[in-house]
């Protein structure tokens, strides 16, 4: 990256003051006693083993803080369900889904069924949530094809905090076309919800980004796998079914192993792709899912291999995109996309009795005809000087000013605001322009799409079938078609940057 992007805050005379003010001063020492400003640390392996989240039982869901053990130290995290992660859910299509959540933190909460295209009132919309101490009652059924799925909190302003802190599940989908196909199941079908977190230093989970983090996202030194830091896997030298969720608020992953070997893809946010393709790399960023089969025959029996994010730089954005800011400021935290980091080491004890062929053709994609579009509709995605209005928010407490905020079409989120109406069964045309030079993972509710085109390039696996959530590089635009035919209400668009959700790049459609 290039170093005059790294100071991002335009202090323009006026509102410097109020940003000094003594809570952001505060703000930014801590961060510092964080490390923001020395060397990061990258997290190694712990030697800890995977643990696999509870499968969830029907009952209600419960949001709480628990304590969780890792490396003999008691960590309080936020958890559903009584568990970081989650317990999963694991359910056919066709299948009426309820439970209750029962909200027992100090602060309001609800969920978000991430993927699951289900009524407006059941989203987890942050204007329907319950109150500490209250509860909300989901019913829905589930519509969707078979896939892997997810929940987590989404109340305003608070969705980054609360997923970091532990509040986060999976959410299966199972169908016949599926289950025909006789892919790796039961033990051999996995899954991995991958979340980094700043943890070298205080060994606990705390959320407190800085300014700095607020414009890159909270980007951590550590990789969790369904909450054990940079565990094992002990496996058979046969073919594994890994369903890998990228749970992180803001970290872009590029997935692979460190000895370079070969894995497929076969599924994608709303499930399986229509034929597995064979990479040594995949690009996951947050709230994306990706399903690899790999295979651990070319690794001897007590043979070991290191799965990892590997090194990447991101496309720049062009010279006449936003710049973060200019000439004075804070310089950017030290903590950076890109950067390699390990996340679970696989150990082949044991010799497979099972076979391993990968099948060729999944399941079938029905593509959506460009010809019915209607409508073409443009977000465009920036940061702009804007002014915020002071209280409690990812920025820390301040009384106000000007500041540097992600934005999409020039707006902030705003809660009772419509930005965009949509007609009911339309099949429309979306272009996702970023003119900035961070990366946004931009997510829809209420629907699921298909990726058209990218302007960098052609399209990578991880872009193929059904999905709900696309990478928007750096100075790129991301085409993708999407129809709107199950329900009516109030969704939402926004970056699954959690930091910049939480800082407003998030906008309300209504389908009529
Ligand atoms: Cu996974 Cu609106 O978010
Ligand atoms: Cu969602
Ligand atoms: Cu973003």
């Amino acid at each position: 990256m290039n170093t005059n992007r790294r100071t991002f805050l335009q202090l323009a005379s006026g509102s410097a003051l109020a940003l000094t003010g003594g809570n952001f001063l505060q703000s930014c020492m801590n961060s510092m006693n964080m490390g923001d400003m020395s060397d990061v640390v990258i997290g190694s392996e712990t030697g800890l083993s995977l643990r696999l989240p509870p499968v969830w039982n029907g009952g209600a869901i419960s949001a709480g803080s628990v304590n969780l053990d890792v490396q003999n130290t008691t960590i309080q995290a936020w958890a559903m369900g009584g568990s970081v992660l989650a317990p999963t859910i694991r359910l056919r299509k066709g299948t009426a889904f309820s439970a209750q959540l029962q909200n027992q933190l100090s602060t309001e909460t609800n969920i978000h069924w991430h993927g699951l295209t289900v009524p407006a009132n059941m989203d987890g919309h942050p204007k329907d949530v319950a109150q500490a101490g209250g509860s909300f009652a989901y019913n829905f059924p589930v519509l969707d094809r078979a896939g892997t799925y997810w929940y987590h909190p989404h109340p305003h302003k608070n969705t980054a905090r609360q997923t970091y802190m532990g509040m986060a599940g999976l959410f299966i989908v199972e169908d016949p076309a599926e289950a025909a196909l006789g892919l790796p199941s039961d033990e051999f079908d996995v899954p991995l919800v991958l979340q980094d977190k700043r943890f070298q230093q205080v060994k606990r989970f705390v959320y407190a980004p800085s300014m700095a983090d607020v414009m890159t996202g909270f980007l951590g030194d550590t990789v969790f796998v369904n909450g054990v830091p940079v565990p094992y896997l002990d496996v058979e030298n046969g073919a594994y079914r890994f369903r890998i969720l990228n749970g992180a608020t803001a970290r872009v992953m590029k997935l692979g192993f460190e000895n370079g070997m070969a894995f497929h893809v076969i599924g994608t946010d709303g499930g399986l792709i229509d034929a597995a393709e064979r990479v040594t790399s995949v690009m996951l960023s947050p709230g994306e899912r990706v399903e690899i089969l790999v295979d651990f025959s070319s690794v001897a029996i007590n043979g070991s291999v290191l799965f990892k994010t590997l090194d990447f730089t991101l496309p720049a954005a062009p010279a006449s995109s936003t710049p973060h800011g200019s000439t004075s400021g804070m310089t950017m935290s030290n903590y950076k996309q890109g950067v390699a980091m390990p996340i679970m080491r696989f150990n082949v004890k044991r010799q497979t009795s099972r076979q391993t062929a990968i099948p060729t053709t999944l399941t079938p994609i029905t593509r959506l005809n460009t010809a019915e579009a209607t409508k073409t509709r443009t977000f465009a995605l920036n940061m702009e000087m804007m002014s915020f209005e002071g209280g409690t928010s990812p920025h820390g407490s301040t009384s106000g000013g000007e500041m540097m905020r992600h934005t999409i079409n020039g707006k902030l989120f705003a809660m009772e605001r419509v930005d965009e109406k949509i007609a009911f069964g339309a099949t429309e045309l979306w272009e996702f322009q970023n003119k900035g030079d961070e990366p946004h993972p931009m997510h829809v509710h209420g629907t699921q799409f298909q990726v058209l085109s990218r302007s960098s390039g052609t399209l990578t696996a991880v872009d193929k079938g059904w999905k709900d959530t696309v990478l928007v590089n750096p100075g790129e635009t991301v085409h993708v078609i999407l129809r709107f035919d199950k329900y009516r209400g109030l969704y939402l668009v926004h970056c699954h940057n959690l930091e910049h959700e939480d800082d407003g790049m998030m906008l309300n459609f209504e389908v009529a």
